[in-house]
């Protein structure tokens, strides 16, 4: 059994507590590779921003849950190395059941989700309510993010054709009940690189899709019935529409790409938002350097020459993000 403050991670309190009280919010990039880690890391030490590492089931199964691990544990090290000792979160991002969350606190995990929101409202609260004791009951604290609300859109196994909005009456029973410690609502993000249908949308001059607004409304309300209580938006990726151009201009093909924009989640990030998740930007950097690279040069074969012009350009994306969106750049 490992602790995770033996390996130099923190748990989401402190970082949270900090994160409201001065109106911006923490990063939350999904790593599954080196690259991709190695570029948050470096990002992050040069913003001199905190930072939360989070982890899919998906991640798991893809890259092995013991090689991650010790990948975070490694990211610590590598943040010194750097020259700046950022404060890291480990995160279990979307657990689905007390077992899984369980395995991760007990190799070195700092936090995790639970996500219940597909369950019925009181199955939601108990299997909350039990990951919460189990996570607060250990020698070092682990803080437990819920979920109220449903995303469109694929959250790893689980899939969900409609989404539906945070019920803010709920919110506070679902708090008190379970003691999670922070909670994430649905006010119109979504997982994926197609957050909106087309016809949910209007187009500008140039045929941009333009996406409604999040229900701020909705927010406000929740934060009215628990003021002060850290909020998480999941699905915040912006699918930036240069690199959905440069993915297209060199062979792919993705129709209707439509994200948040950068100007409401700066907005949710002054609020109550503390914790804002991005992983599908990065994809689309990543992918969008290394078709570049095949398309330019084809007779390269070393995964170095792709990887590395993809890792140099995710690292500028998350460097932007913490200086110019999430406002988390100069709170380490
Ligand atoms: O919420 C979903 C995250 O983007 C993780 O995606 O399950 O494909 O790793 P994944
Ligand atoms: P995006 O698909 O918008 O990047 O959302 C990621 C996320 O919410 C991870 O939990
Ligand atoms: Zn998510």
């Amino acid at each position: 059994m490992t602790s995770y403050s033996d390996l130099g991670l923190v748990n989401t309190k402190d970082m949270f507590a900090k994160a409201i009280k001065g109106g911006y919010a923490i990063p939350a990039y999904n790593f599954n590779n080196m690259e991709q880690m190695q570029a948050i890391v470096q990002a992050c030490v040069e913003t001199k921003s905190p930072v939360i590492l989070q982890v899919s089931s998906g991640a798991r199964k893809y890259a092995n849950q013991t090689l991650l691990r010790f990948m975070a544990q490694g990211a610590v090290q590598y943040a010194r190395e750097l020259g700046y000792d950022i404060p890291i979160v480990l995160h279990l991002d979307h657990g689905d059941s007390f077992e899984l969350c369980k395995d991760c606190i007990e190799t070195g995990f700092s936090s995790v989700m639970i996500d219940g929101s597909h369950l019925p409202y009181e199955e939601n609260v108990a299997l909350t309510k039990k990951v919460c004791e189990f996570a607060h009951s250990r020698k070092d604290y682990v803080t437990v993010e819920g979920e109220l609300g449903v995303l469109a859109g694929v959250e790893d196994d689980v899939s969900s054709e409609h989404s539906h909005y945070t019920q803010p009456e709920e919110v506070e029973d679902f708090v008190k009940k379970t003691g999670a410690d922070s909670l994430a609502i649905s006010i119109g993000t979504s997982h994926g690189r197609t957050k909106f249908k087309p016809e949910q949308c209007t187009r500008d001059a140039n045929g941009i899709l333009i996406p409604p607004p999040l229900r701020f409304d909705i927010l406000e309300e929740i934060e009215k019935r628990i003021p002060g209580f850290p909020i998480v938006l999941h699905g915040s990726s912006s699918v930036p529409i240069e690199y959905v151009k440069m993915i297209e201009k060199y062979g792919g093909v993705l129709k209707d790409s439509v994200g948040i924009p950068e100007e409401q989640l700066r907005k949710a990030a002054k609020s109550a938002v503390c914790k804002i998740n991005i992983d599908s930007d990065g994809r689309l950097a990543m992918t969008a350097l290394i078709r570049k690279v095949f398309a330019e040069k084809p007779d390269e074969f070393d995964p170095r020459k792709y990887l590395g012009p993809a890792r140099d350009e995710l690292k500028k994306m998350y460097m932007h993000k913490n200086i110019n969106v999430l406002g988390s750049a100069d709170r380490a």
